[in-house]
């Protein structure tokens, strides 16, 4: 960590007379929202945006917020900044809860938080230098200070030869390594990112996340990030939450939500990065075996250690009968082996709910899909 991070964490004395009650893992947290719920002031009478949110955000983590749109990812990453500001509940920053921050502090709280958004937000009539200086010079930082802030920054996001560009002669990847710059002006220790790779392509988006990264482990940031993409989230987070209707339905380490997830929300937005069964085969799947020779399909999942991964010859013998694999494959998330078989079993002595518990063996999670001829 960095002398300059260092000293603005010397934060001022928790003020709040719960903070004792708080548990001591938690108190380290450096975002923590307690009971947090937001309702706004719909059209249509009050829209329940988030309730009942109690979750704790580490310092130095890459910390992932997934769910369906309209869940509540954006008004939950909003009040920490407070750009949305809580109807209920608490949010506290380094146990300093914010919700009744005047004006003031809420300028200073802003500054030690960035923020970078899918649709880059850049001023079009300024150059990337001028857009990078801008939140500086409102600051009323000196001149000579400015520039080498901007310096450093342009250097560190790889736009030191783009400085005098207007955003439109940028490609999107460009636009957002400004968007990123600018967000770090004042050395925040939280990064704030609402879809911020949504709008790139997938080698771009690649790019980016290597940057967020670096900045992460380099400067020490907590990173809070959305998207839509899970495989961002495989990339680079740390942990992740699911949200759904406002509230949370699952959290945990990414090995752990992504290699088993438990809620249906979960499940459905994984699902793309599971292998589906060949549709051809699909098609034939039946729920009732067709005849006594069908096969068996068995979906296997596992998640082990890196060094962990099932020995398949002992799996095929221990079921008997003739096994085929028809898709599978290992992924690897933070050093952890995911991974997943569908097998077809035939002219096995076991029935299927005997061949799913011996399988288990092998597996945490076992399903039969069904039969196929
Ligand atoms: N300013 C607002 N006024 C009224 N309702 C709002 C406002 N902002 C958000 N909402 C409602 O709050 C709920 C949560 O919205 P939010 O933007 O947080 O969802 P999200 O998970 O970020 O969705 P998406 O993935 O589409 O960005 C939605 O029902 C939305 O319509
Ligand atoms: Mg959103």
């Amino acid at each position: 960590m960095t002398a300059a991070i260092q000293r603005r964490l010397e934060l001022p004395e928790p003020h709040n007379a719960t903070q004792t009650e708080l548990h001591p893992e938690l108190n380290r947290a450096h975002v923590r929202f307690i009971g947090l719920g937001k309702t706004y002031n719909g059209q249509q009478g009050p829209v329940a945006a988030l309730h009942g949110i109690d979750l704790a955000i580490q310092r130095g983590e890459v910390f992932g917020i997934i769910g369906r749109s309209g869940a509540g990812k954006s008004s939950l990453i909003r009040t920490i900044n407070r750009l949305e500001q809580p109807s209920s509940g608490r949010v506290l920053i380094d146990q300093v809860d914010i919700s009744e921050f005047d004006e003031d502090r809420l300028v200073a709280l802003r500054r030690r938080i960035g923020m970078i958004f899918q649709h880059f937000n850049l001023m079009s009539a300024k150059t990337v230098w001028q857009n990078v200086e801008l939140p500086l010079k409102v600051a009323g930082v000196p001149k000579e200070k400015r520039e080498q802030k901007v310096r450093d920054l342009l250097e560190l996001v790889g736009l030191q030869g783009k400085h005098k560009s207007y955003p439109a002669q940028l490609s999107g990847g460009q636009k957002q390594r400004v968007g990123i710059a600018r967000a770090l002006v004042h050395d925040p220790e939280i990064l704030l990112c609402d879809e911020a790779t949504s709008a790139l392509d997938p080698e771009t988006t690649q790019s980016i996340l290597g940057l967020l990264r670096e900045i992460n482990q380099r400067l020490g940031l907590t990173i809070v990030l959305i998207t839509h993409e899970m495989a961002v989230i495989r990339d680079i987070c740390d942990r992740v939450v699911v949200l759904e209707h406002g509230q949370i339905v699952e959290q945990g380490p990414v090995w752990e939500v992504f290699g088993n997830p438990q809620h249906e929300v979960s499940k459905t937005l994984l699902a793309p990065l599971q292998h589906a069964l060949p549709e051809e085969l699909q098609s034939r799947l039946r729920a009732q075996p067709p005849s006594s020779d069908a096969a068996v399909v068995l979906r296997l999942q596992f998640t082990g250690s890196a060094s962990d991964e099932p020995d398949l010859a002992a799996l095929f013998s221990a079921l008997g009968g003739r096994v085929r694999l028809l898709q599978g494959g290992v992924e690897r998330i933070q050093g952890h082996a995911l991974g997943q078989l569908l097998l077809a079993v035939t002219g096995s002595s076991l029935s299927a709910e005997e061949l799913r518990q011996r399988a288990g063996h092998w597996a945490q999670q076992v399903e039969v899909l069904g039969y196929v001829v």
